[in-house]
C-alpha cells in the first residue's frame, strides 16, 4: 500500500487548530463513506454508490478524520498509465470550509505523483473549489472517453452540466504526449460507442 498515513494536518478553524488526519481508507470506512456520498446523491450533487461498488473501489479511497470521526473522502481512479480521475470527493456539511477538501485533494495529488502520473482530472459542479486547489477548467473532449463510462447511469446524463477540470503534474511529459495524453491504447472500439454528454444550453 502506498503511504498509509500521509498527513498530520493542522487546519485552522475559527482561530483554533484542529488535527485532521488524511489516510488511505479501509473496509471499516465503507459505511461512513456511503452515508456521506449517498447523502449528497439524494440531493442530486453526487452519483450514488453501493456497498458492492465501494468494496471493489476501496483501494482508490482516502479519508480525512478527526479524532477517529470521518469528515470527508476522495478517490483516485486510474484510467491509464498517465492519467487518473479524482472522484467521490465529499466533506460532511458540518466540516466544510475548514480546509478538509483541500487536504484530501493534496493527498490524492501526492498519491498520483507517487504513481508518476502526468495529470489528474475531475468532473464537478464546484469548479471554483478545484481552481482554488490548483486545477484549471478544460474542454470535456480533452479527457479520455473511458472517463464517461459512469455517465450512462447518471440521472443527468442527457442534461449534464458538470465541468471538466485538470491539474497537470508533469508539464513536459503531458505536452509531449498530446494529443492523446492517456495513451492510444485507451481508444478501443468500445470506447468509441460511449457518447460524450453535451452541456445543457
Ligand atoms: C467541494 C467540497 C469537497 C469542498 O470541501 P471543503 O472542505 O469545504 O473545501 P476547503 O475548505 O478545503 O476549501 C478550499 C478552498 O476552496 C474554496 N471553496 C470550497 N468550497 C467551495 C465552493 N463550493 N465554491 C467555491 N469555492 C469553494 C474555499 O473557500 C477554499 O478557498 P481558499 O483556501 O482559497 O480560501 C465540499 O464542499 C463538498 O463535499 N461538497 C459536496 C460534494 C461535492 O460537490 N463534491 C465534489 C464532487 S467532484
Amino acid at each position: 500500500m502506498i503511504s498509509s498515513v500521509r498527513a498530520d494536518a493542522f487546519v485552522p478553524s475559527g482561530g483554533k487548530s484542529v488535527r485532521v488526519e488524511v489516510r488511505k481508507a479501509t473496509m471499516r470506512d465503507i459505511a461512513p463513506i456511503l452515508r456521506l456520498i449517498n447523502g449528497y446523491a439524494a440531493r442530486g450533487i453526487m452519483l450514488a454508490r453501493t456497498e458492492f461498488e465501494m468494496s471493489e473501489a476501496i483501494r482508490d479511497f482516502s479519508v480525512a478524520t478527526l479524532d477517529g470521526e470521518l469528515l470527508g473522502c476522495g478517490a483516485l481512479h486510474f484510467y491509464s498509465p498517465t492519467i487518473a480521475e479524482i472522484r467521490s470527493l465529499a466533506v460532511y456539511e458540518h466540516a466544510k470550509t475548514h480546509g478538509v477538501g483541500r487536504k484530501l485533494v493534496e493527498a490524492l495529488v501526492v498519491e498520483a505523483e507517487q504513481y508518476e502520473l502526468h495529470a489528474v482530472f475531475a468532473f464537478t459542479y464546484v469548479d471554483e473549489f478545484f481552481r482554488r486547489v490548483g486545477f484549471e477548467v478544460v474542454e470535456r473532449g480533452a479527457l479520455p472517453l473511458k472517463a464517461w463510462k459512469d455517465c450512462v447511469r447518471c440521472p443527468k446524463f442527457q442534461q449534464c452540466d458538470e465541468i471538466a477540470v485538470l491539474r497537470i503534474l508533469r508539464p513536459d511529459d503531458w505536452a509531449d504526449a498530446q494529443p492523446h495524453p492517456w495513451g492510444a491504447a485507451m481508444i478501443t472500439p468500445t470506447d468509441e460507442l460511449i457518447q460524450i454528454p453535451t452541456p445543457r444550453t
